[in-house]
């Protein structure tokens, strides 16, 4: 902890779609778990009163993991409610009152971005930003120019020490478990650079569509929506360099670095993919050129990563809704036992969602005669029990001012630096069907790593699935 806890919490967009879907829920979790003792005021256009911020509240509980009466009279007891016109000074000077001498606020603008100059200069010349931290989400911007502007508009109101910039995904148990098993084991170390492995690939798959989302997801598409940020972060995460000891912050330096090592996508390196229906969903376009599916190849430009080729997929309408990172070793030098099919290489396979696996790929002898083997996989599993959910890790961090977990300033301009030269139009859009792996041009991008390892999913009644049982290796 380095700096003092805040002692307000005030969220703007309280009437708004992220604040039912995800702050009150993570709200009544913190509350659940005696980490919220704060006033929480939530702030928006509409002329709401404490008790329909409060019936609000218990609305989105129910519909989000189910109302803890105890936890929910904790929230309700701390919360209320102020209409604040995001234009008007006058409103702010309200707000400021309303904080009751709070010495260190925390505003979460849970709002468009395209009203955080506004509200964020208005917090400035209210006097409400003294000592304040700022909670901002996601989209940081739309691109490398847009997201430079944003950063230096909210550094002109806030020091980049108090910005927490929301990345759900570093907040997940699996992400941090992903850092973890790098930098608490030993073993991996020596094999993790481009001496012993020979690929990586990222998966992010989702069966459902843009699911009422269509207006938004016209403004971003999926390299916009998750790759430039949720995968990029895990890229990172694999690819660090190990931070100090006990330096947790240096674990954000480290991570700047990987960003900086990344090479820029090319066209080349890239096939956009939209599923068959996306057109016909409310709030897109007839002749939306906006890709539902991405698959792209990425390289590092440093000692320990150069030709490793690192694959990236992300998509909505896919076969299954899985995260997985897999990491492909090289062959040992030798075909020792001189086998005409050896198999899969050894790998390792990181489940991120929906459930934590860790999973080691080993060939072993098969009994009898002849030296030949086949695949097995060494698999640890962890069903997510009542670990924090990825909103309160990161609300209750950021009231602490613990800002590991969230992206920093030369980061997210990294990431879009990498990304800049295919969003938008530069790659054409392919159509694919619902429920495949994309277009079937993506399987190119994966021809000289072997094809993509299509996740597979444990069978509820049935033998465990393992890549080698199937192999799951396909060419789209
Ligand atoms: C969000 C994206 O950031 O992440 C969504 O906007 C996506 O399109 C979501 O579905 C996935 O998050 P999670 O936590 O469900 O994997």
């Amino acid at each position: 902890m380095d700096t003092p806890l805040s002692d307000v919490l005030v969220f703007f967009g309280a009437t708004g779609d992220l604040a039912y879907k995800q702050i009150f829920p993570a709200l009544q979790a913190m509350a659940r778990h005696g980490h919220l003792d704060i006033p929480v005021i939530g702030v928006a256009r509409s002329t709401w009163s404490d008790d329909q911020l409060r019936e609000r509240a218990r609305q989105s509980v129910t519909e989000h993991g189910g109302p803890d009466e105890a936890a929910f009279a904790r929230l309700a007891s701390l919360l209320r409610y102020q209409s604040v016109d995001y234009a008007d000074p006058a409103s702010f000077q309200r707000l400021r009152q309303t904080l009751d001498g709070a010495q260190n606020p925390i505003f979460y603008l849970a709002i468009p971005p395209e009203a955080f100059a506004d509200v964020a200069a208005h917090l400035a010349s209210s006097g409400c930003s003294e000592n304040a931290r700022v909670i901002v989400e996601k989209p940081f911007g739309r691109d490398l120019a847009s997201a430079r502007t944003l950063n230096q508009t909210l550094r002109r109101y806030f020091p980049e020490e108090n910005i927490f910039r929301i990345d759900h995904y570093l907040g997940k148990e699996a992400v941090q478990n992903l850092l973890y098993f790098r930098f608490a084991n030993s073993f991996l170390e020596p094999i993790w650079n481009n001496n012993y492995i020979h690929s990586m690939q990222l998966t992010m798959a989702e069966t459902f569509g843009v699911e009422g989302r269509g207006a938004f997801y016209e403004e971003a598409g999926a390299i916009r929506d998750v790759i430039q940020n949720h995968l990029l972060q895990l890229v990172a995460l694999l690819t660090m360099e190990a931070p100090g000891r006990g330096d947790l912050d240096g674990v954000r330096d480290a991570k700047a670095e990987a960003f900086k090592a990344m090479r820029s996508i090319q066209p080349e390196d890239v096939v956009r993919g939209q599923y068959n229906g996306y057109r016909d969903e409310p709030g897109v376009a007839s002749d939306s050129t906006v890709e539902t599916f991405a698959a792209l190849r990425l390289f590092m430009l440093n000692q320990r990563w150069a030709g490793v080729p690192i694959l990236i997929r992300a998509g909505k309408r896919l076969p299954q809704t899985v995260v997985e990172v897999w990491i492909q070793l090289k062959r040992p030098p030798e075909n020792v036992f001189s086998e005409s099919s050896p198999g899969l290489p050894n790998y390792l396979r990181f489940r991120v969602s929906p459930n934590v696996q860790l999973a080691l790929g080993a060939r072993v002898k098969t009994p009898g005669e002849a030296m030949v083997g086949s695949g097995v996989e060494l698999m640890f599993q962890e069903h997510p029990g009542d670990e924090m959910a990825p909103y309160e890790r990161l609300l209750n961090d950021a009231i602490h001012g613990v800002k590991t977990l969230f992206a920093r300033e030369d980061a997210v301009e990294e990431a879009w630096r990498v990304v800049d030269p295919v969003l938008g139009n530069t790659v054409p859009v392919l159509p694919y069907e619902s429920h495949t792996w994309g277009p079937p041009e993506a399987g190119a991008l994966a021809v000289e790593v072997g094809g993509w390892r299509n996740p597979v999913m444990m069978q509820a009644d049935g033998p465990v699935i393992t890549p080698q049982n199937p192999p799951p290796t396909s060419t789209t």
